[in-house]
């Protein structure tokens, strides 16, 4: 099977286990991901809000217009890189994503990292964040490479702020902007 398949394999293995009945009860459509199957970086945000659970991709609401600008001004183009959530349904009301959702999905998050095989992970917001790096502190960690393990695989993972959390937040929107500038300099996006 190619990359696409095994992704195909996996969302209908994630409807087919019932993962999360409620927020699957709730949602429209699972967001299994977007972008480059063969991407250098993956981004990993929270969970679908309103647009993507409508549209069945992660990060195209107002979110993901600011990340779309940060990646022009880091010259990076979406094409060049994959975006996938923790949690693949939108929880109702667009309420942070539970522990035991994010639970539920990270067997299926450490599959679809070992299908793509990227060289560097971005994590977006805390709830992906704390995850990869357990005593995570977003404000003294953001924009720095860790070198984790994860259940035996090794990760470069970058946290960063998360864009919604930015957006209105001038200052947090200035650091996001720089953290994404600074890694586009440090890592090689392009194929
Ligand atoms: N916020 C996220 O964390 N993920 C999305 O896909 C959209 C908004």
């Amino acid at each position: 099977m190619n990359k696409q398949e095994l992704i195909d394999d996996l969302a209908q293995r994630i409807v087919a286990m019932d993962v999360c009945p409620e927020l699957r009860r709730h949602a429209t459509q699972l967001v299994m991901g977007d972008g480059n199957l063969d991407a250098d970086i993956v981004f990993i945000g929270e969970a679908p809000g309103k647009q993507e659970d409508i549209q069945g991709s992660p990060f195209v609401g107002a979110s993901g217009k600011f990340l779309n600008e940060m990646l022009a001004a880091a010259n990076m183009k979406r094409e060049d890189i994959y975006i996938t959530n923790i949690v693949k349904y939108r929880p109702p009301h667009n309420r942070d994503p539970l522990p035991e959702e994010k639970k539920a999905f990270w067997p299926y998050l450490l599959r679809q990292l070992e299908i793509i095989s990227p060289k560097v992970i971005i994590t977006l917001g805390r709830h992906s964040g704390a995850y990869f790096i357990p005593d995570l502190v977003i404000s003294r960690d953001h924009g720095m490479l860790h070198e984790v393990i994860c259940e035996g695989h090794k990760f470069l993972v970058i946290p960063l702020y998360h864009p919604a959390a930015a957006l209105y937040n001038g200052s947090m929107r200035q650091v996001l902007i720089e953290d994404f500038i600074s890694i586009s300099g440090s890592i090689d996006t392009k194929k």
